[in-house]
């Protein structure tokens, strides 16, 4: 049984697989053209009815080189100025427009925002404003510059402040989703900002699609936006978060604190510490180790709190993992439903037996011991660099089980490997992982495994019979070597075989 792991262990590190995430300013709208035609008003946009029967248009002047805002009519419902080279909006253009509910002026050259730039937009639920030119701090907003937006539910500023400058929003009382630029050396700090947004939920800080450094997470970065229910802090250069950040946040449902590859699972611990007594449902830690790190374990102790929590959906992609240690598995919670491993260095141990016991329904664990390109991966300069794994005692098992299996083996002619699988999976992802060995004849222990995806790997030899495998509909074993496949390796227990 053992031989049927041992293909994963090995590693090496020399090619690609990098992550890009860049913000980008060229992707372009697609449009079925036949329901769009050219504007009356602007030559240079494009406009299509909102639905069939109204007056109310929407309306693409994206891409452009436009200079300046075209004079609109008032009918307008959506309009879109995406990537053109506007500088200035004219002081009352937008002055009529009470039906608009969608702006979109990203990825334009625009400086300062005047007291009148957004009359007439009271209606307003969606502004983007992301990648311009509004840099030069106070110097770009007029005070109440925000103040006939009266209506705005999602704003959209990030790719514009180098700084920890944070505009004056206080007037906008009815915003849900903030996307913004955070940038400071120092200890975070969004408090005095904040306080009046008391309908927000949603705060993306994420460095992927805009600028984000805070080094320090403490209690003071969110106490007063207790009410928030999602968050993304993915790609901000985080080093330290402090017991207590997201303690007062007891609606939080989603934390993305991915690509902060100084926080190593020491921050998680403190991360789940908090969380322990919040709605969390969506927990991604992907990437918060380097990827040219020793593997790592993860420990009980740095999940061990979220056993009480209702976590759904748990992400540690990309950590170096080697092996979770044996008892961690019975403080996951019962919520668990869906686990994304990806990208990680497991190899054989004992703690697969205590996986088991794990309630989900779907795991991936692709990309197993991958390679990265040295060159291209993301790679920072951490503090601290405590906290790395190093071989240990648990290897002392392996002999044991072996002895234990020999003997089986031994004492009944037929014995056949039993594979080891949580009670209620469904659908397990193992491609791309470097597996390399024939298929012996194997069958898991009572399962409910439908879909089974094991594609991309080296397994050659197909040997079998594969057995307890009656609910299984779909197979991927393509991208393999299928030159010896044996006549008796689809067993009769495949009924349910459709794919
Ligand atoms: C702009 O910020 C500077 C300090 O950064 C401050 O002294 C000044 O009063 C601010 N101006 C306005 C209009 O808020
Ligand atoms: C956080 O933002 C990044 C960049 O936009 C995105 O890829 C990621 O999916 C976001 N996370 C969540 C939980 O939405
Ligand atoms: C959390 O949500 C509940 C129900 O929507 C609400 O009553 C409560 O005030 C919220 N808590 C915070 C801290 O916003
Ligand atoms: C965890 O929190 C403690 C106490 O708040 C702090 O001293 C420590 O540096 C934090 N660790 C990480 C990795 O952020
Ligand atoms: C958390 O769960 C454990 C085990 O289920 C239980 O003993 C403990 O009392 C719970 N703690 C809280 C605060 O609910
Ligand atoms: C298939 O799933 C059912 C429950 O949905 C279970 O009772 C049965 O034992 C499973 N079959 C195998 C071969 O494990
Ligand atoms: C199996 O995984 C590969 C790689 O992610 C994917 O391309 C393929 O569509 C999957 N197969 C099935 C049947 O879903
Ligand atoms: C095919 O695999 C079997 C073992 O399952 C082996 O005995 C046989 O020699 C192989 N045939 C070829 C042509 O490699």
């Amino acid at each position: 049984m053992h031989i049927f792991f041992v293909g994963t262990i090995k590693r090496s590190y020399f090619l690609v697989a990098a992550f890009i995430l860049q913000a980008s300013c060229d992707n372009n709208r697609v449009h079925e053209m036949k329901e769009w035609t050219e504007c009356q008003f602007a030559s240079s946009c494009i406009c299509k009815k909102h639905i069939h029967d109204s007056d109310e248009l929407l309306v693409d002047c994206s891409n452009k080189n436009l200079l300046f805002i075209p004079r609109l009519q008032n009918n307008l419902q959506d309009l879109s100025l995406q990537n053109n080279a506007i500088s200035t909006i004219q002081d009352g253009i937008f002055e009529g427009n009470y039906l608009l509910k969608f702006l979109d002026l990203s990825c334009n050259r625009i400086s300062k925002i005047r007291k009148n730039t957004f009359k007439g937009l009271n209606n307003l639920l969606s502004l983007d404003l992301s990648a311009n030119n509004l840099k030069y701090e106070n110097m770009s907003f007029e005070s109440c510059a925000f103040h006939f937006l009266k209506n705005l539910k999602i704003l959209n500023m990030k790719n514009n402040f180098h700084t920890s400058f944070l505009p004056d929003l206080w007037r906008l009382w009815t915003l849900e989703s903030l996307s913004i630029d955070y940038v400071s050396d120092k200890i975070a700090v969004l408090t005095d900002n904040f306080i009046h947004l008391k309908h927000l939920r949603s705060l993306d800080l994420s460095g992927s699609t805009g600028n984000c450094k805070m080094s320090i997470l403490t209690e003071a970065i969110l106490l007063s936006l207790s009410q928030l229910t999602h968050i993304n802090l993915s790609k901000c250069k985080i080093q330290y978060i402090y017991k207590g950040t997201f303690e007062s946040l007891k609606n939080i449902s989603e934390l993305d604190v991915s690509l902060n590859t100084c926080l190593r699972f020491a921050g998680l611990a403190n991360i789940t510490t908090d969380l322990q007594y919040t709605a969390i449902k969506i927990l991604k830690v992907n990437y918060i180790h380097s990827t040219f790190e020793m593997s790592t374990l993860l420990k009980t102790s740095h999940i061990w709190n979220l056993r009480n929590t209702s976590v759904a959906r748990f992400e540690a992609a990309g950590n170096r993992i080697q092996r979770v240690e044996y008892g961690a598995a019975k403080y996951f919670p019962k919520s668990f439903e869906s686990v994304n491993v990806r990208d990680n260095a497991f190899s054989f141990g004992k703690y697969l037996f205590d996986l088991v016991r794990l309630p989900i329904t779907s795991l991936d664990i692709s990309e197993s011991s991958s390679s990265h390109n040295v060159l291209t991966s993301y790679i920072e300069t951490c503090d601290s660099q405590s906290d790395t794994f190093t071989m240990n005692s648990e290897n002392n098992w392996l002999s044991d089980l072996r002895s234990r299996f020999d003997f089986k083996i031994k004492k009944f002619d037929n014995f056949v490997a039993r594979l080891p699988v949580p009670r209620k999976l469904r659908k397990i992802s193992f491609t791309s992982s470097k597996m390399k060995f024939e298929i012996p004849k194997f069958g898991f222990i009572t399962n409910e495994l439908t879909h089974i995806n094991f594609s991309d790997n080296i397994l050659h030899t197909w040997t079998g019979p594969i057995t307890n495998v009656n609910n299984m509909t779909v197979l991927d074993l393509s991208s393999n070597f299928c030159s010896n496949v044996s006549k008796i390796f689809f067993s009769k227990d495949f009924i349910n075989l459709r794919y």
